[in-house]
């Protein structure tokens, strides 16, 4: 794999997509700890840490569609052949549902504010517009359904590193090193289970 963003080998992911991978990841679950954080207090701090939330939501919907752009054009390296069919079947089924919570829970978030006729303002008093009309019912299904996919992706989160960790630790098929971090030359050399 070279330093190219835009290419990819049979083995890797391309290296843009490892960063937004990576990058990601991280704001994800910044995101996760902020939301529960936020609730959970009275101080002051309350309100920087909405205005954070809403903007990396934001931000994240965003680098999701990206993302998923990126996906559709660059594709992505096989799974190895050695893989069985359902846990080649479990890992395209989590990953629809990690992208789908990477899109679907920050608008479900900008759905919910609207509904309650909140405003949605971000940092920099950038302030988008209302993406559903003012409706109690809706801003009551929306704050559920916003809080228990909001567990739901955590889950999935956990799963999916076990995963993660299960195919470099034990596996080792090379599909961790194909989303590795490092860049090529300071990764270490996988060898294939037999
Ligand atoms: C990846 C995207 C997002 C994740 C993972 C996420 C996660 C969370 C979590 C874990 C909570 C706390 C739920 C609870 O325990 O009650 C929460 C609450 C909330 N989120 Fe998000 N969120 C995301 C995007 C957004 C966006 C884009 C907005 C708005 C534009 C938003 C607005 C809110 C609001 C208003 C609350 C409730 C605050 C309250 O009840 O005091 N979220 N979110
Ligand atoms: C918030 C956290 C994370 C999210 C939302 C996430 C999301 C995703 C998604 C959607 C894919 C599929 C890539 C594609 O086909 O376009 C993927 C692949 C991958 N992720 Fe994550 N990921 C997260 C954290 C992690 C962590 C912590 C690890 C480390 C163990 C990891 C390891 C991998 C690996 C090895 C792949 C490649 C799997 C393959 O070849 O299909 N991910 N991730």
């Amino acid at each position: 794999m070279n330093g190219d963003p835009m290419s990819s080998d049979s083995a890797h992911f391309t290296v843009l997509q490892r960063a937004l991978h990576w990058l990601m990841a991280i704001g994800i679950l910044a995101m996760l700890f902020i939301g529960v954080g936020m609730v959970s207090t009275v101080a002051p701090k309350y309100l920087p840490l909405v205005e954070t939330h809403k903007t990396l939501g934001i931000a994240i919907l965003v680098l999701a569609l990206f993302r998923l752009a990126v996906r559709f054009i660059y594709g992505s390296p096989p799974l190895p052949a050695s893989m069985p069919a359902p846990m080649k079947l479990a890992a395209h089924l989590s990953h629809y549902g990690l992208y789908a919570l990477m899109i679907g829970m920050p608008l479900i978030g900008w759905a919910m504010l609207s509904a309650g006729a909140y405003p949605v303002v971000l940092y920099g008093g950038i302030r988008l517009p209302a993406i559903l009309p003012q409706s109690d019912q809706l801003h009551a299904l929306l704050w559920q359904a916003h809080v228990y996919l909001a567990f739901a992706f955590f889950a999935l989160i956990l799963m999916h590193l076990a995963a993660g960790l299960f195919h470099a630790l034990i596996r080792r098929d090379g599909v961790f090193e194909s989303m590795s971090p490092l860049p090529a030359g300071t990764r270490p050399e996988t060898t294939p289970a037999e």
